[in-house]
Parts: structure tokens; C-alpha cells; sequence
């Protein structure tokens, strides 16, 4: 076992009281493994990865247990020291936002976003961490790779960007690779480039997956289990064959009967 997340809790204090955001999540993640996240918008599915990595906002309060069992022993991320967390992240747990922005900094060039993390966590002297950032982008199907890792962030476009932060996020092979929602700002043929990528890539390097999203046909192409989440809570839980087939709760039967089905026509692009 990879990764096993133990009565996971997230409540924020509020001016208007209490936010219980989370209220108690169970799962595990084998190597390799990927695992949808679904649920409605409010159930929790953000703020329960953000715990995982110690990202939580500051009136944030956590308790439970997430374990990473590591090649030198199991590491505990709940209340871990932030000396821990920082090795973890990057190195270990990758994530990917909906935004790549976010994870971005403008006012650097590709070039040495990417070398910095390849020297930091990889230990690679600056050289070899350029041409790995390069073989990299190229990984990821950036044309005229070794040109345009000279770029900064915006000279992109969305796809794109998003097809960088895939490649900064892997560079480092982590175990887990966390995506939140990582196409919906896109076309949908974009998305479906990327996600085909992201899988070619995680088959490659052998990292597990945690995708979050809304899109149950994403989840059918992507995911070999999933959860649904409904207020904080975990609903339903299992392989996609027979979630998909015979869901146990309501709430996913009505999930369910919102998705164009699988076998029919493509979705038109949305928005
Ligand atoms: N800093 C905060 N302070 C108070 N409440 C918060 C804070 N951050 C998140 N929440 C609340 O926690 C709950 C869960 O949020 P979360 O971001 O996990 O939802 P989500 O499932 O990811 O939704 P979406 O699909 O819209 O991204 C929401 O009710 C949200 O308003
Ligand atoms: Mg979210």
C-alpha cells in the first residue's frame, strides 16, 4: 500500500461558526493505481487533497491520519513538520490545479522553474537538469521544446500550460500524482490530448493517480476505482465497472443519470 488515509477530518472556523468540510475519509492508493474522486461542487473533494499535501488554508483544522509508506518507512502527512512536507511535495505527491497559473511563477522562464525542481529534489547539476526539463517538454509533446522552455508561463496557451505543469510534475517521478479537475478549463479535445498524455507518462513512471473531477466519462477512461463524495462524506466507493453498472446510493444513481452515455456521441464542447 501506497498511500492510506485514515478518518481524514477538515473543518474550518468561520466567523459564522464551525465549516466541517471533510467528516472523516477512508482510502487507500497501491503504486501504480489510479483513483477518481467525484462528487458535487462543496463536497470536499479539494480541501481533502489539499490536506493531504499540508496545503490547508490557515483557519484549517485537521486531524486523522495519511500514511505514505515510503522505501525508508512509512511518513505520517497529517500535522507532519513543514521540513517533511517540503521533501514530500515535488518529490513524492505531485499535484496539478485546474489552473496551472496558480502553480506557476509568471515572472520566471519555464527554464528555470523546471531546473529548479530537477536540482532540488533529483540532485541533477544545472546542465542535466536542462536537458532532462527538455526531454521533459518533449515528453509532453511541446514542439520546439528546446526553444520554448525559454518562454514564461504566459507566452503559452491553456493547453499548453497545462501540458508544462504535467511535465514539471512528473520530472520528478513522484509515487502520486494529484489532479485536480486538470482539463476543465479546456477544450474538450484538448482534454482529451492531456489526459491521454498524463496516462502515457504515469504508465512510464509508474505513478499512482488521484483525479478529481466532475466528469464521470472522465473518470470511466481514467480511473480503475472511485469514490463519490456528498457532504464531506465518502457515498459510494468501488472498481468502475460495477459502480458504474450497479451504484449502491441514490445520490451516484443520479450522478450517473446525468452523464451522456459512454458508448454514445461525443459531447459537444462546452462554453
Ligand atoms: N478557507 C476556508 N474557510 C471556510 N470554508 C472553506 C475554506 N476552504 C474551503 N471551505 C469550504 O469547504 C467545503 C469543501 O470545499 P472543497 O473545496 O473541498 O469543495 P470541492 O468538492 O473541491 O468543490 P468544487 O467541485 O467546487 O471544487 C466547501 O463548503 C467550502 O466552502
Ligand atoms: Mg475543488
Amino acid at each position: 500500500m501506497l498511500l492510506d488515509v485514515q478518518n481524514l477530518k477538515v473543518s474550518f472556523d468561520t466567523p459564522d461558526g464551525v465549516v466541517e468540510a471533510v467528516r472523516g475519509l477512508d482510502f487507500t492508493l497501491a503504486e501504480g493505481e489510479s483513483l477518481g474522486i467525484v462528487g458535487e461542487s462543496g463536497s470536499g473533494k479539494s480541501q481533502s487533497v489539499l490536506a493531504l499535501m499540508g496545503l490547508l488554508a490557515a483557519n484549517a483544522r485537521v486531524t486523522g491520519s495519511a500514511r505514505l509508506h515510503a522505501d525508508s518507512g512509512p511518513i505520517e502527512l497529517i500535522g507532519a513538520r513543514s521540513r517533511t512536507l517540503n521533501r514530500v511535495r515535488g518529490a513524492r505527491i505531485a499535484m496539478i490545479f485546474q489552473d496551472p497559473m496558480t502553480a506557476l511563477n509568471p515572472h520566471l522562464r519555464i527554464a528555470t522553474q523546471m531546473t529548479e525542481v530537477l536540482t532540488r529534489h533529483r540532485g541533477l547539476g544545472r546542465r542535466a537538469a536542462h536537458a532532462a526539463a527538455v526531454a521533459m517538454l518533449d515528453a509532453v509533446r511541446i514542439p520546439d521544446a528546446a526553444r520554448r522552455i525559454r518562454y514564461f508561463p504566459h507566452q503559452f496557451s491553456g493547453g499548453m500550460r497545462q501540458r508544462v505543469m504535467i511535465a514539471m510534475s512528473l520530472a520528478c517521478e513522484p509515487d502520486i500524482l494529484i489532479a485536480d479537475e486538470p482539463t476543465t478549463a479546456l477544450d474538450v479535445t484538448v482534454q482529451a490530448d492531456i489526459l491521454d498524455l498524463m496516462a502515457e507518462l504515469r504508465t512510464r513512471t509508474r505513478t499512482a493517480l488521484l483525479l478529481i473531477t466532475h466528469d464521470l466519462g472522465v473518470v470511466a477512461g481514467q480511473c480503475e476505482r472511485m469514490l463519490v463524495m456528498r457532504r464531506g462524506e465518502i457515498v459510494e466507493r468501488g472498481a468502475i465497472g460495477p459502480v458504474f453498472a450497479g451504484p449502491s446510493h441514490d445520490y451516484t444513481r443520479a450522478l450517473l443519470a446525468a452523464v451522456p452515455r459512454l458508448d454514445g456521441p461525443r459531447p459537444a464542447p462546452r462554453g
